[in-house]
């Protein structure tokens, strides 16, 4: 915990012990999480405001995040980019945004929309395009139950569900429970409420050779792997995060 409130008065306080930080070491006392105290975090070189309370990002997403932003980009430079033409990009299920922020500050043409259902998430989203000082224009923020209100169709989609197994609520953190949105962790019984029915629907909204990037969690893999067959994916296949756990289901 020491290390925690010396970041704290690092981060927040520029090392300079206020009333205000001894509230705040009170508030990491009573186990919330030091990015919601501290009130942001980084995520691929992006500033991520949670002053509205999403789901903090993890690490495990910012990895395989970043993983797919390099290969976006090697593509890009191979074919599309050239062609002058925007990528158009969905990302559903944005809580704060991170993953669309970090797409469109780190590839050129991007466009990206994004989408969650919730309204902190929708009000938290504007407040980090502003943050980042991504240029109007090149987004759009839409309230939808998964599918529901979206229209368009996108050269990639991302999507970061909320898929723990209501049966696993035992293996997650006691802060996390206490503090991150519910609504942003569990999937149902076992997890797959809504990866069924975001994969389901998510191919109509692909253009021609496009692709879907889907974050899980890797006791999931069999179940997710029989639904892309189910749903007739062309093609698909897992990647591991940096512990080496099947984390990103890529298919379209
Ligand atoms: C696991 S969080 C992902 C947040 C963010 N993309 C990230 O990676 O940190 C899941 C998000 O899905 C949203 N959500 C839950 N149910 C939804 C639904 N039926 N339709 C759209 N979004 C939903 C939640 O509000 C939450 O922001």
């Amino acid at each position: 915990m020491q290390k925690e409130f010396e970041w704290l008065l690092k981060e927040k306080y520029n090392n300079k012990p206020t009333r205000n930080f001894y509230k705040d070491v009170g508030r990491l006392k009573a186990g919330e999480p030091l990015d919601y105290v501290i009130g942001f975090t980084e995520f691929l070189r992006c500033k991520i405001d949670l002053s509205k309370k999403p789901l903090i990002p993890r690490p495990e997403t910012e990895y395989w995040v970043g993983e797919v932003i390099k290969e976006i980009k090697k593509e890009n430079h191979s074919s599309r980019g050239s062609s002058g033409q925007n990528l158009r990009i969905l990302d559903m299920f944005a809580g704060s945004g991170c993953i669309g922020l970090a797409v469109l500050k780190n590839i050129k043409n991007s466009e990206v929309d994004f989408t969650d259902k919730a309204k902190n998430c929708l009000e938290q989203i504007k407040i980090n395009l502003k943050i980042n000082k991504i240029k109007s224009g090149s987004y759009a923020i839409i309230q939808s139950d998964i599918f529901d209100s979206v229209k368009d169709k996108y050269d990639y989609i991302f999507a970061n569900p909320p898929y723990i197994a209501i049966k696993r609520r035992n293996k997650i953190q006691k802060s996390v429970l206490k503090f991150e949105p519910k609504t942003a962790l569990f999937g149902g019984s076992d997890g797959l409420f809504y990866i069924r029915k975001f994969l389901k629907n998510a191919k109509k909204h692909l253009n021609e050779s496009g692709e879907i990037f889907m974050e899980l969690d890797f006791v999931q893999k069999n179940e997710i792997e029989g639904l892309t067959k189910k749903y007739k994916y062309k093609k698909y296949e897992f990647w591991k995060d940096q512990f080496g756990k099947y984390r990103c289901l890529v298919c379209g």
